[in-house]
C-alpha cells in the first residue's frame, strides 16, 4: 500500500506536524508513506486551455507533471493545508487544480483525507473544498467527528492539540482499513465500471 502525503504549505510547520503524525500511523500498518511539499515552489493556476485533454498531462511542464506518478501510484491521498483567510492556501489550489484536472488516469477507489491546520477558524470551508477533489474523482473521502483538523502557529502548538492528533491517527487508521479492504474488493469482485459521461451543461 502507498499513501501520497501533500503538504500545501510553504512551510515545514504546523500541517507538516500533522501529515507527519498520520505518517507514522501508515508505516506502523506496513504502508509507503511520502510527505510531498509543494508549498514552496512556484505554481501558475490552470489557464484553463483544455490542452490537457489531448495531452493528459498539463500543457505547463512544472511540479504538476513531475509529481502526477506518485498520485497514480498511490492508493490512499492525504492532502494537507494551512487555513489562509478561511480557506485552503493558494499555492495548493494551483497545484491540485492542475493535477487533477490534467491526469487521466482512473483516480477512483483511492482512499482520500484531507487535513487541515489552523491557528483558530476557517478549518470546516477549508475541509470542505478540499474535498471536492476526491468527490470530483470518484474517490471516497475518510473523515472523523471533528473534521480533521489541528490548531496552532507553530509545530508545537499542533503537539500540544492532543485532541486534534488523536483524530488524525484515527482518520489514518481508518484509511488502512479501507485501502486493504478496496485492495481485496477488487480481487474479489472486480472495479466497478467506468461511469458513462452525459454532459449537458444543463442545456436540453
Ligand atoms: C496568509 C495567511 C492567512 C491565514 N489565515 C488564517 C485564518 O483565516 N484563520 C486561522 O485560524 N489562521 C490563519 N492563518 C494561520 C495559519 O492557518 C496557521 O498558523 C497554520 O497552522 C499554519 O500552518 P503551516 O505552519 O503548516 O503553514 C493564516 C496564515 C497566513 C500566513
Amino acid at each position: 500500500m502507498k499513501v501520497l502525503l501533500i503538504n500545501g504549505s510553504p512551510r515545514h510547520s504546523c500541517t507538516y506536524t500533522a501529515l507527519a503524525e498520520m505518517q507514522k500511523v501508515f508505516e506502523e500498518a506496513g504502508c509507503e508513506a511520502q510527505i510531498l511539499d509543494i508549498g514552496d515552489k512556484d505554481i501558475p493556476g490552470c489557464k484553463g486551455c483544455l490542452a490537457c485533454k489531448e495531452l493528459g498531462h498539463c500543457v505547463m511542464d512544472d511540479i504538476v507533471n513531475e509529481t502526477a506518478p506518485l498520485l497514480a501510484e498511490a492508493d490512499g491521498v492525504v492532502i494537507g493545508s494551512p487555513v489562509y483567510v478561511s480557506g485552503p492556501n493558494g499555492t495548493l489550489i494551483s497545484y491540485l487544480d492542475r493535477l487533477f484536472y490534467s491526469t487521466h488516469f482512473d483516480k477512483r477507489m483511492k482512499v482520500g483525507t484531507a487535513v487541515v491546520s489552523a491557528r483558530r477558524n476557517g478549518t470546516t470551508a477549508t475541509f470542505e473544498m478540499l474535498n471536492q477533489f476526491f468527490f470530483s474523482s470518484g474517490m471516497p473521502a475518510v473523515a472523523i467527528g471533528n473534521w480533521n483538523a489541528v490548531h496552532g502557529y507553530t509545530p508545537e502548538d499542533v503537539l500540544a492539540d492532543e485532541e486534534g492528533l488523536a483524530g488524525l491517527r484515527v482518520v489514518a487508521e481508518n484509511m488502512v482499513f479501507l485501502m486493504k479492504s478496496i485492495a481485496k474488493g477488487k480481487e474479489d469482485f472486480g472495479m466497478p465500471a467506468p461511469p458513462v459521461r452525459v454532459k449537458t451543461n444543463y442545456i436540453r
